[in-house]
């Protein structure tokens, strides 16, 4: 067991943990944040999606160990009171079915539009791909990020 300081949503945090413990499980386990899904464990998903240093971020393949000084920030942080764009759109077109992906799916749609503010349907699909929805929400998402991108500055 290591002492970590991580930044997380703004805030330093002290864990101790094991070098490999993997991100998802330090956010839900020991920092109670529990927003962020495991959802294979593999990296195949996408329902552990964060962002590290504002980079979409596999949190179950990224062990404690790595971070250093990089801000994560999870769902949690992403606003403070739910009107991120992306969060107003999602509300707006009524995305999520079951919800366990929909964290992971807002955090890969902001990483992406600090990239791309006004992204294609492809921008949207060659980052979105990687996420899988059992619910089949995708079409929503797709919508609920082009309005996200009009309301975006
Ligand atoms: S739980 Fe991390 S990608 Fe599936
Ligand atoms: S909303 Fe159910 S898995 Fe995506």
């Amino acid at each position: 067991m290591a002492l970590y300081k991580l930044n997380v949503n703004g805030k330093e945090q002290s864990v101790e943990a094991m070098d490999d413990m993997p991100l998802l499980w330090v956010l839900r386990d020991l920092l109670n944040l529990t927003g962020s899904k495991y959802g294979c464990g593999v990296g195949a998903c996408g329902a552990c999606t964060v962002l590290v240093d504002g980079e979409e971020t596999r949190s179950c393949l990224m062990p404690v160990s790595e971070l250093g000084n990089k801000k994560i920030v999870t769902i949690e942080g992403l606003s403070k009171d739910g009107n991120h764009p992306l969060q107003k759109a999602w509300v707006e077109h009524d995305v999520p079915q079951c919800g366990y992906c929909q964290a992971g799916q807002i955090m890969a749609a902001a990483s992406l539009l600090t990239k791309k503010p006004k992204p294609t349907d492809a921008d949207i699909d060659e980052v979105m791909g990687g996420h899988i929805c059992r619910c089949g929400t995708y079409q929503r998402i797709r919508e609920a990020i082009h309005l996200a991108a009009q309301g975006a500055k």
